[in-house]
């Protein structure tokens, strides 16, 4: 049986061809929109590591520099004789990198351009404009130190603050 018939334009075979050629472009067209879609659901976002964290107890620190949060949270704990503590960001106030502790010579070291800062983040050498920041520090009612990254300052008359100056 002849399948086309000039006057009937398309045969069954072509028709069902076009048919599933048709069902593929949609699909197509339909995955692609779809995930156009989809990136409107789903945005850029930066998940950032949380501003606040928990630094364990002050009995498990000593006296000086403590680095233990220095590449997961970029901070340095310092803890003083006099049983204060305060919490430094690791990053040089001149282009951002983050310094070394030196503690053989009771300083940070900044290796891309030589800033260097005392142990309370104040800047002395190189050309870093300004100590290293703080950030805010407190303990929580089950006596953990908790650090509040969001919260910072510059200004060495605020270093006494008791919002950066936790006295344990
Ligand atoms: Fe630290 Fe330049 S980035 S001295």
């Amino acid at each position: 049986m002849a399948e086309q018939n000039a006057s009937d334009g398309l045969t069954r075979r072509e028709f069902i061809n076009w048919f599933w050629v048709g069902w593929a472009t949609f699909g197509v067209a339909s995955g692609a929109i779809a995930t156009l879609f989809g990136r409107f659901l789903f945005p850029n976002v930066l998940f950032e590591a949380p501003s606040m964290f928990r630094a364990g107890k002050p009995d498990e620190y000593s006296v000086g520099v403590d680095e233990r949060f220095k590449d997961t949270q970029k901070v340095w704990i310092v803890k003083n004789a006099d049983n204060t503590m305060y919490v430094l960001s690791t990053v040089c106030t001149h282009l951002g990198c983050t310094p070394n502790w030196l503690s053989s010579e009771k300083k940070f070291k900044c290796p891309c351009h030589g800033s260097g800062f005392r142990p309370t983040g104040q800047n002395f050498e190189g050309p870093a404009p300004r100590p290293l920041e703080r950030y805010a520090v407190f303990l929580d009612t089950m006596g953990m130190i908790k650090i509040d990254k969001s919260k910072t300052i510059r200004d060495p008359l605020k270093w006494n603050d008791p919002d950066y100056l936790l006295k344990v």
